[in-house]
């Protein structure tokens, strides 16, 4: 069983493969953490609570002999404001009656066999026997609030997730202010490092999301979060506490996954007690949900789980468990098509006979899918006019979509299409007939971006037109794929819908409404391929993945800069989800000229494609990209089922950046290396493969050199070692260097396979 309470210490231990996650009830009632770490079977861990009087910590009123015993110090699973525990409460409220905060006390709990599931929101499932679950219930007796604390156990996946239930059991309102779904108290001194803890998080902007950023913990809270209705380019979700002297490969690593997409917030918190609190979960300060009598909240869930041997560990783990527990489309398995994105070739400036043009050209090259992005509805010439006018610009497309549609299926391709379904622009007919579809404070002129508003998803009849809308287009024109995207954050979060005193619930509905709608296109239209974006990875979270199976990760394109925004989301998404594509050189974004090879190394570790014009490609650019279908189509399996490592580490200290893919068996290694600056006088680039078999040979079954040649054709690269045989131990801990390779951003793959051969 990964779920046993134990009568006798009054315990509950979760284990999972390799951890354990011990809590107790006392005799107050109060739930208190006991531990969270390497798996310990056996044991109750209650002698590891150090008790301090610590002044100015309170007491509960039945330890008010025992000044040892604080709320204020105790570890507790779950912890909420107003009773004497002065850290970051997992819970605010207030009720009707004017009653702040509560104090949780254990009421009963309850384990059972399965995943339970979170109405409306995304959460991970599994099959039969792969997962328990347990309830804990826990009350405030004066308001009448009761806390049900979810956890479900993935023992083989070791994870567990985290959700709250709040329910009002008491006859006046109350108002949760903060609802959070994970309360994490990790006592002083746990770890080998003797709790001395750093946050590893994501942040970013537009066009540059997902950089990893190493912190050591200061004494007081650090938050992330995002505020804009979107889980945002900003700040990242996910965030990994490591033991300050963990590494790639070693070291307790605790990672935090809300899966959400809209307003989140983990607080970090280094006490006085020298404990760690970690609170995580809906976002803060633009929510407030109003519990009427016997109303019930949701809170989303939260993904947990840990490691002791090192980053790259978790990430297998947070890799493994999204695309087993997580993403449910049913595209998850199979190969997605190679496709062609008309967004940089063409933006809004195109028709029919243009698109038809650029389908035939790219099926000539191999390429199985064109997606037709922005520009192609209503009165849309630029990002000015049209959003929310879900028809085709008869003028650019006569005859609609359908004509199109059956001409590129005519060439054998699959069809796709973009849509920003959220949004709506003024100059629309949707805006012009239902004005009070949008968010917008009654009394100020609204907040524009992109000179477009949202629409306020929290009313149903808005998600049942989009519905109608969006399922019509794609029964009526055979679309097999949807590009999903929401251009702007959310300013005014005011409901026309809603009264008063729910106004602070419109970010959630919000997200409810989207999730209502991505559930029902995604449940009804099972096999076409849905990738979400946001301005790019502007919404990369595990609530989107639930429903769709990638994500478009960024609008650059450039190869250099992907490697820090591809290598930043790797840490916690899995490669598939990745969307990644070719593009034209110089590139739009950064104005930088790479080799063909060195972009398609790197889009071939995300989900690979084309986002360039095909008509202007030189002889042999079209050489280049058959060559690298070809090597896209032979490595796929290796890349998408294989582990990722990363050989040159978050914080890369050189000027390359090196990855691999190791098939899980350790039997093959695809390795790749980008440089991204050019030095002379070099002495090459060094390399530790990681996943392979210690004591089998290896043979260097390829070895593709891009970017060296110099314009008479001088080949500029290293020595070419292809069919040389190493140890998979001398490939890990020797290592291998890549002879000097010069020229701008080349790039290197190389082949790694298993071989019975003797010769070295
Ligand atoms: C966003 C997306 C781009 C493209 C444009 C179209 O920025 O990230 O890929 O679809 O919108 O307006």
């Amino acid at each position: 069983m990964a779920i046993n309470y134990h009568a006798e210490d009054r315990t509950i231990t979760l284990h999972t493969r390799s951890s354990t996650y011990q809590m107790q009830i006392a005799g107050t009632g109060h739930v208190l953490h006991l531990y969270y770490g390497h798996r310990v079977d056996g044991m109750c861990l209650d002698y590891l609570h150090i008790l301090t009087d610590c002044g100015f910590s309170p007491n509960s009123y039945e330890n008010r002999l025992r000044r040892e015993v604080s709320p204020d110090i105790l570890p507790l699973e779950y912890s909420a404001a107003g009773c004497g525990d002065y850290r970051v409460p997992a819970l605010e409220c207030m009720s009707d009656a004017g009653l702040v905060g509560a104090d949780l006390r254990y009421v009963r709990h309850e384990i059972t066999d399965g995943k339970y599931a979170l109405p409306g929101l995304p959460a991970a499932f599994a099959e039969a026997g792969e997962a328990q679950t347990l309830s804990l219930i826990l009350a405030d007796a004066a308001t009448g609030l009761e806390v049900e604390l979810l956890y479900g156990v993935f023992e083989a996946a070791d994870v567990i997730t985290r959700a709250a239930v709040f329910r009002n059991n008491g006859d006046a309102a109350i108002r949760l202010d903060r609802a959070s779904s994970l309360c994490l108290d990790i006592p002083f001194g746990t770890g080998p490092s003797g709790g001395c803890w750093d946050l590893l998080h994501l942040h970013g902007r537009h066009c540059m999301e997902r950089m990893p950023e190493r912190v050591r913990l200061m004494h007081g809270i650090q938050t992330l979060g995002s505020r804009r209705g979107a889980s945002s380019h900003h700040n990242n979700p996910f965030a990994v506490l490591m033991a300050s002297d963990a590494g790639e490969t070693c070291g307790e690593c605790i990672g935090i996954m809300p899966v959400y997409s809209g307003n989140h917030r983990t607080d970090i918190e280094l006490n006085q007690a020298g404990s760690v609190r970690v609170v995580s979960g809906i976002g803060g300060d633009l929510f407030a949900w109003q519990l009427d009598p016997g109303d019930c909240f949701f809170a989303p869930e939260v993904i947990l789980c840990r490691t002791g041997e090192g980053l790259e560990r978790l990430t297998h783990l947070c890799h493994d468990f999204l695309n087993r527990h997580v993403i449910r489309s049913p595209w998850k398995d199979k190969k997605r098509p190679l496709l062609i994105n008309s967004w940089e070739a063409m933006t809004c400036d195109f028709n029919a006979e243009k698109v038809l043009k650029f389908a035939e050209e790219a099926a000539a090259l191999g390429i199985e899918m064109v997606v037709l992005d922005d520009g192609w509805f209503g009165a849309r010439d630029d990002d000015n006019a049209g959003l929310g006018d879900w028809f085709a610009n008869e003028r650019k497309l006569p005859g609609g979509l359908k004509p199109l549609s059956d001409a590129i299926h005519g060439l054998g391709m699959k069809f796709g299409l973009w849509v920003e379904p959220e949004m709506v622009n003024e100059d629309s007919s949707l805006y012009r007939t239902h004005p009070d579809w949008v968010l917008a404070v009654p009394g100020r002129k609204p907040v524009m971006a992109r000179n477009q508003l949202v629409l306020d998803m929290g009313r149903s009849e808005v998600v049942a037109y989009l519905y109608d809308v969006i399922s019509t287009l794609i029964q009526e024109n055979g679309i097999d794929y949807i590009k999903w995207d929401m251009n702007r954050n959310i300013a005014d979060t005011f409901s026309a819908a809603l009264p008063p005193h729910r106004q602070m619930e419109v970010s959630h509905r919000y997200m409810l409404g989207v999730y209502a709608l991505l559930d029902r296109l995604t449940r009804e239209f099972p096999e076409v391929l849905f990738e979400n974006c946001a301005g790019g990875g502007g919404r990369f979270d595990a609530g989107m993945l639930y429903y769709t199976p990638q994500i478009w990760c960024s609008d650059d394109t450039d190869a250099i800069e992907r490697l820090t925004i591809q290598m930043g989301t790797a840490v916690g998404y899995p490669v598939g989800t990745m969307g990644a594509h070719v593009s034209a050189c110089p590139n739009q974004q950064t104005g930088r000229t790479t080799p063909f090879g060195t972009r398609a190394i790197v889009a071939m570790s995300g989900t690979f494609g084309y986002e360039l014009d095909p008509a202007h490609l030189s002889e042999e650019e079209r050489r280049q990209v058959r060559v690298w279908n070809e090597r896209y189509y032979r490595f796929y399996d290796l890349i998408h089922r294989g582990k990722y490592y990363r050989l040159t580490g978050i914080d890369r200290q050189v000027d390359y950046a090196a990855w691999a893919y190791v098939r899980e068996d350790g039997s093959q290694a695809l390795v790749n290396l980008v440089v991204t600056r050019a030095h002379a006088n070099t002495h090459g680039f060094h390399i530790h493969l990681r996943g392979l078999n210690a004591q089998a040979r290896y043979r260097l079954a390829e070895q593709v050199i891009e970017g060296c040649e110099a314009p008479d054709g001088t080949y500029l690269g290293g020595m070419d070692l292809t069919g040389r045989v190493f140890t998979g131990a001398s490939l890990m801990i020797a290592g291998f260097t890549l002879r000097p390779m010069r020229g701008d951003a080349p790039a290197a793959q190389l082949l790694f396979e298993q071989t019975d051969a003797e010769e070295m």
